[in-house]
């Protein structure tokens, strides 16, 4: 889950990462008494989930209350590379004197993690990337040992940060990593970190990324998921504890196991070539396919408007097709009248052949059953078309 900047400033504050007073608003009213409370120049910052707000106007300098209502009727409603800003921060203005760039991040490649840091940060840190990678350090950290003095000072070398402020920055660095592995984060990046007229270092926009694996152990986090944004079918998936997500397509697909999943999904965009039509979701209703597990798949699939054919591809294996089939017949007699979409089923593996006849039996007026994958990719997407 990706962190708004204010839930990320929150978060750093928590954990002792320095950072300036800030407030969410979500009406010009509330940013002006979150001004006046503050006194004195704020920076009223729009809060979506995108980078570069500086650099398409959802930034700005308020000089007092007034100003700041003003900015924040502006901002509030604006479009940011399609994100709707509801809400904005208003932020205490720092007298920047440099901006850095500081981040940690989880390198999947390398199997560790990876902080980097420039004295060259700030709003066009991509482009220093990009054209001088040179004065971006990359110091990979050991996960065993985490961030030592010894990485601490690769950083401040390799960043290039004056002697005047490497304590401060180490600090920060440290205070960082904390958090990181705190929080169970997979980035927590600090850009500009600044140094401020009276030579303060200090976090002004952060990104945060949790990892949604390790929120068991984060009570915490649940309240800084963003209702709003969440698609209904993912959040009903979620409640039901189905692995779930949601595509642009119109072939509903449901298997048991993720990987037969991923490859249904290749197979139903291949086939789907033809008719123009594409998978509507991923749905891995994993190994135990009860009834109840089907149905709850099944309902969710039937409840998205774009599903035009629904796709049950299953290989029996522990839970056996005929459990399977069983789950299905009785998934459709507990749905009634909800299920009105044709519904191509391949069963194959561990007991198929009761399995196909018990769907053959039951005779539901939806289901059609084909014995390959490919077959039955195709039949979906036909349907689909029609
Ligand atoms: N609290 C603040 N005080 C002064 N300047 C700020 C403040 N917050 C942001 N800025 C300036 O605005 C720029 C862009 O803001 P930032 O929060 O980094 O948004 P984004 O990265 O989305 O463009 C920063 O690089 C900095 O120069
Ligand atoms: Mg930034």
């Amino acid at each position: 889950m990706d962190l708004f900047e204010y839930q990320a400033r929150d978060l750093f504050e928590s954990h002792g990462v320095p950072v300036l007073a800030g407030a969410v608003a979500t009406t010009p009213d509330q940013a002006y008494e979150a001004a006046k409370s503050m006194g004195g120049k704020v920076v009223v910052k729009a809060q979506v989930k995108v980078g570069g707000r500086g650099k398409a106007g959802g930034v700005k300098l308020a000089v007092d209350a007034e100003d700041a209502k003003e900015k924040a009727a502006a901002i509030l409603g604006m479009d940011i590379k399609g994100h709707t800003v509801h809400k904005v921060m208003i932020a205490q203005a720092a007298p920047i004197v440099s901006e850095y760039y500081l981040a940690i991040l989880l390198d999947r490649a390398n199997r560790d993690f990876l902080v980097m840091a420039s004295v060259a940060g700030g709003m066009e840190i991509e482009e220093v990337a990009h054209t001088s990678p040179e004065k971006l350090a990359r110091i990979s950290i050991d996960p065993n040992f985490g961030v030592t003095a010894e990485a601490a000072a690769k950083v401040i070398a390799g960043g290039q940060f004056p002697a005047d402020i490497a304590p401060q920055v180490t600090e920060v660095l440290f205070k960082l990593w904390a958090a990181f592995v705190a929080e169970d984060a997979t980035l927590m990046e600090i850009n500009p970190l600044v140094k401020t007229e009276d030579g303060r270092i200090v976090a002004l926009d952060g990104k945060v990324t949790l990892d949604d694996n390790a929120s068991f152990r984060h009570a915490s986090h649940e309240a800084l998921i963003d209702h709003a944004a969440t698609n209904p079918l993912e959040a009903l998936a979620k409640e039901k504890d189905l692995n779930y997500v949601k595509l642009d397509g119109e072939v509903g697909v449901i298997g048991n196991g993720a990987g037969l999943v991923m490859s249904t999904l290749d197979v139903v965009a291949y086939a789907g070539e033809k008719y123009g039509v594409k998978p509507a979701n991923f749905l891995d209703i994993g190994g135990g396919a009860s009834a109840e597990v089907m149905a709850n798949g099944l309902s969710i699939i039937l409840g998205d408007t774009d599903v035009k054919s629904v796709f049950v591809n299953v290989f029996g294996g522990i839970t056996a097709c005929d459990a399977v089939a069983n789950g299905i017949v009785a998934a459709l007699a507990i749905l009634g009248d909800a299920a009105t979409k044709p519904i191509v089923v391949r069963l194959d593996g561990n007991n198929v052949l009761e399995g196909r006849r018990i769907l053959n039996e039951a005779a539901h007026p939806l289901i059609e059953q084909l014995d390959t994958m490919d077959g039955a990719a195709a039949r979906a997407a036909e349907l689909a078309a029609k």
